[in-house]
């Protein structure tokens, strides 16, 4: 399937049908989102894949975004609080792990990441995970696209009930950005057959050669 088709064929929907998305869909796009590039390759943020129905209304109450109780599956992305030693420590032994090359090897690499997050307070390194997490986003709207699984993006709620109801404080988490997940409702969806409204292109993009 081609790229643009599936960009053009998403948008954020505003009303879902009944059906559920299959486990192996979602399972697809929480692949890709592990696939995200991150800064330093430390992927600070956890995915929850919440399609618990009593759950998603609780979390959902006081929004204006009814998607969060009525999607099929709803994906909350929870950014690290900090960064700490461990943190780095337990990266680069996986690496090493995993690429079989003694840990030593990479003491360059630990002192210089390490350093970095030291150098910094707990409020910039979580302001810091809140953008890898919503590199994560992006690559999630595409995957779901991709599926041809409807999304919504979404920054319409409360991030203190999210945090308090998955219990992230005690995880060391706090919600950054979530996605719902399911399948347009042509008839209550306003936007379903909307035309993509995107600026021209030569005004987004400047080319300097
Ligand atoms: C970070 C982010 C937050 C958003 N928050 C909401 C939201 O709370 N509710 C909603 O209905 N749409 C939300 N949107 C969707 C945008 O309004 C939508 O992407 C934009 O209007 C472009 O339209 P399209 O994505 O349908 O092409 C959000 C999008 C992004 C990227």
């Amino acid at each position: 399937m081609d790229l643009i088709q599936d960009l053009n064929w998403r948008y954020a929907a505003k009303a879902y049908t009944d059906e559920t998305v299959s486990e192996e869909k979602i399972d697809f796009i929480l692949n890709a989102i592990n696939l995200t590039a991150s800064s330093c390759g430390l992927q600070p943020y956890r995915v929850f894949s919440i399609s618990n129905k009593a759950l998603q209304a609780k979390l959902g109450a006081g929004s204006f975004n009814g998607q969060i109780a009525q999607a099929s599956h709803l994906l909350v992305f929870a950014a690290f609080n900090r960064v700490t030693t461990t943190d780095v420590t337990n990266m680069v032994d996986h690496i090493a792990n995993e690429r079989g090359v003694p840990k030593e090897s990479l003491d360059g690499l630990f002192t210089a990441i390490d350093g970095f997050f030291k150098s910094r307070t707990d409020e910039e390194n979580a302001l810091w995970a809140d953008k890898q997490a919503y590199i994560a986003l992006g690559t999630a709207l595409i995957a779901a696209a991709n599926m041809r699984v409807d999304s919504t993006p979404m920054e319409g709620f409360d991030p203190k009930q999210f945090d308090r109801l998955l219990n992230l404080p005690e995880k060391g988490l706090h919600t950054s950005v979530i996605l719902s997940l399911g399948y347009r409702d042509e008839n209550l969806d306003y936007l379903a057959n909307a035309k993509k409204v995107r600026i021209p292109l030569d005004q987004m993009a400047t080319k300097i050669k």
